[in-house]
């Protein structure tokens, strides 16, 4: 059910960020501020900073941040509406749930409803394990043969399912549950038309249940022990209103702490293996159960961790198809490395074989980048066959491509060409076709960012949160080093929004200058230029009806022409704590950078910002009109280019109108600004 407004506001007034992050990490005073080091990326030297007066936490290692709430989803990789409650909990707020229609309702109480039933069915195979005779002679012993002890067991509640029809079902019945909510839970099978109340869809197996990232058991996985050839050896519950089998990655619950602290994931393939490596000591594990890999499932990875070390058993043809799945992971800027076991050992029966540590020490030494793996896996395939290695060529620069981030490609394509005994330089022209191939397409999806904090195109590469300390050039910004000049469109011309990849693009100035605005009006945007004319007031009339280019910066833009007509002030701190985190990072960005930024773009790309001091100073509208005019000269820019490739007469006709209109703003900005200097 949704929080009601009210109780989110009252959540956020009571919730201290100090006291939040301090119940996870332990803080260190700094002067007005608190300092650790980072829980979300492994460090010895901390760089993760609380600031109580501003309410927010920045890490300028791997540039997490936000409010306390953000804190408490990122932490515990817990969804908005989850992190309100635990923070409602903890200041003893009581929630009041907002009014919400009947079928609202409906669904709501039936998704609760899953959960009580899915619960309560845990704790029924939990029971017939321990404590039957048929538990203990069938399932318990069979788990003892596997080699899980007593706390494994408990950890991962682990069940037992009687062997009997309806064992479940008149239990459930008998507590009252309705056979409908059985049903939508997956538990009950009812066939259509037939009067009796159905059977259980687990009977005579141990049971694995699934849970979801905050604990919820969400659905179960049944393995026989009978030798049944006709019976699958593993059944899962079916999709449900609480299970969506892409979304959930098992173990993740057990695993997700452990992910952060070691900063690597392991994935498996199934229950088993996940099971006998917490046992090992091995604990930032999750298995796919059974699916290849989802983009949902790589996002919940990258909640905790963007480094995926992936563990194959299996044949060469097996893993041969699972590579190309792959391509997907590299896309979401996930480090993946591969593992492959031995002849006929998975994860489960390698280190029960050879012991944690021998385990642990495979784990070490046979650990491959993705890259040079799927690489070597393809070369020995292809032989000496021209024509083939022409072909492994272009599949694995088509994978380096997939990486956002230009210096690992760049580390890659060295490393490939090495590997293939050819020139560097014809990869990454191979791989810039591939890339102007792409481009050309429409871009369906413009910007997407990793869910990670951090990981995000604006975490880390744009100059709004560096993640760097102050002074230092950001790593990809400046010079790419991976597009050769071919690549690069005219300065000024590089269209935003539809650069080859979202970490890659060359940033336009246009990007910049559009930021800059939007940063003026976050951070000053209330500061009074003259008594009753705001920096918002007056930026807002300097650039009537003209739109953004990035989706972001239009989307702020749009918040303060929409509350200004309606003389709202947004205030920074609106930003800081905004819901959006694509919004509340780039504000965290500049308010952290306040000073130090415009320094820098000032001198690196020439971009005229206001300071602090400028905004305070006499001269500030004249600074802000340089901005303006800078930004409609570079918008006349981007209209010139577009003449020169433009085919479409009355597409030509409405471009050169455009220009006009810019020129005649510059003019006039060009003209007030001589008057202002005057
Ligand atoms: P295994 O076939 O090795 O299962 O599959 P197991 O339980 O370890 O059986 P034995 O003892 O080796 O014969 C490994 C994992 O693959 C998944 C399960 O998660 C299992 O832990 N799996 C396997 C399924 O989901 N469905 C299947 O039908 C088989
Ligand atoms: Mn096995």
């Amino acid at each position: 059910m949704r929080i009601n407004p009210e109780t989110i506001e009252r959540i956020k007034q009571a919730a201290d960020i100090v006291e939040v992050v301090g119940d996870y990490v332990s803080l260190k005073k700094r002067g007005s501020n608190y300092q650790a080091c980072c829980p979300f990326h492994n460090e010895k030297t901390p760089s993760f900073n609380v600031n109580p007066a501003r309410q927010i936490f920045k890490c300028f290692g791997c540039g997490a941040a936000g409010d306390p709430i953000k804190f408490v989803m990122d932490i515990d990789g817990v969804g908005y509406g989850e992190a309100l409650r635990y923070l409602a909990n903890k200041y003893q707020i009581e929630i009041q749930e907002e009014e919400i229609t009947d079928e609202q309702a409906m669904r709501q109480n039936e998704r609760e409803s899953l959960y009580i039933v899915l619960n309560f069915a845990k704790n029924f195979y939990q029971e017939h394990l321990h404590q039957t005779d048929e538990g203990r002679a069938i399932g318990l012993s069979y788990f003892r043969e596997r080699g899980f002890n007593d706390p494994t067991l408990k950890k991962f509640e682990l069940g037992y399912s009687p062997d009997i029809w309806d064992a479940f079902t008149q239990a459930a019945l008998a507590k009252g549950y309705q056979a409908e909510i059985l049903e939508k839970a997956g538990l009950l099978i009812h066939k259509e038309g037939s009067t009796t109340a159905g059977y259980d869809r687990f009977r005579g197996r141990v049971i694995f249940p699934i849970h979801n990232v905050a604990g919820k058991v969400i659905a179960f996985g049944a393995r026989i022990l009978k030798a049944d050839k006709k019976q699958p050896k593993y059944i899962n519950s079916p999709e449900t209103a609480v299970y969506h089998k892409s979304d959930v990655l098992y173990g993740i619950y057990q695993a997700k702490n452990a992910i952060r602290q070691h900063d690597v994931c392991y994935l498996v393939e199934g229950y088993t293996d996940v099971i006998s490596l917490h046992q090992a000591g091995i604990e930032n594990v999750v298995a796919s159960s059974g699916t290849s890999l989802t983009i949902e499932q790589i996002r919940l990875i990258g909640r905790f961790t963007p480094n995926v070390t992936i563990l194959y058993d299996g044949d060469q043809a097996g893993i041969k198809a699972a590579l190309r799945g792959l391509d997907m992971v590299l896309e979401e800027g996930l480090n993946v490395s591969i593992v492959t076991f031995p002849d006929n050992d998975d994860p489960d029966s390698y280190v029960q074989r050879v012991g944690a540590e021998a385990f642990k020490e495979y784990l070490r030494t046979s650990a491959r980048d993705f890259i040079s793996f799927k690489t070597d896996t393809l070369l020995r395939e292809a032989g000496n066959d021209p024509f083939k290695r022409a072909e492994v060529i272009s599949d694995v620069v088509n994978s380096i491509t997939k990486i956002p981030d230009a210096i690992k490609r760049q580390v890659f394509f060295r490393r490939t060409a090495e590997m293939m005994k050819v020139d560097e330089q014809m990869l990454i022209s191979e791989g810039n076709k591939l890339l102007r191939k792409q481009y050309e397409k429409p871009q369906k999806e413009p910007r997407r960012d990793a869910a990670r904090p951090g990981t995000s195109a604006r975490g880390t590469s744009g100059p709004s949160s560096l993640g760097l300390p102050t002074g230092v050039v950001p790593p990809e910004i400046p010079d790419d080093l991976f597009f050769d000049d071919s690549m690069m469109a005219p300065p000024g011309s590089a269209p935003t929004t539809g650069a080859p990849a979202d970490d890659t693009p060359r940033r336009s100035k246009l990007y910049y200058q559009e930021e800059a605005f939007v940063r003026l009006l976050v951070l000053f945007g209330s500061y009074e230029l003259e008594p009753d004319i705001t920096v918002c007031a007056y930026v807002l009339s300097e650039i009537p009806g003209i739109d953004f280019t990035d989706p972001v910066f239009n989307h702020i833009l749009t918040l303060f022409r929409e509350n200004y007509s309606r003389s709202v002030q947004l205030s920074t701190d609106y930003f800081l704590h905004h819901r959006e985190p694509e919004v509340r990072d780039l504000a965290i960005g500049w308010a952290t950078y306040k000073h130090e930024l415009s320094d820098l773009w000032t001198s690196k790309y020439e971009i005229y910002v206001p300071s602090e001091q400028d905004m305070l100073d006499k001269s500030s509208f004249k600074n802000i009109l340089r901005l303006k005019k800078a930004f409609i000269e570079e918008k006349m820019n981007q209209c010139l280019e577009r003449l020169k490739t433009i085919a479409d007469p009355e597409e030509e006709a409405q471009c050169l109108k455009e220009f006009m209109e810019f020129k005649k703003i510059s003019m006039a900005a060009a003209r007030e600004l001589g008057s202002v200097v005057g």
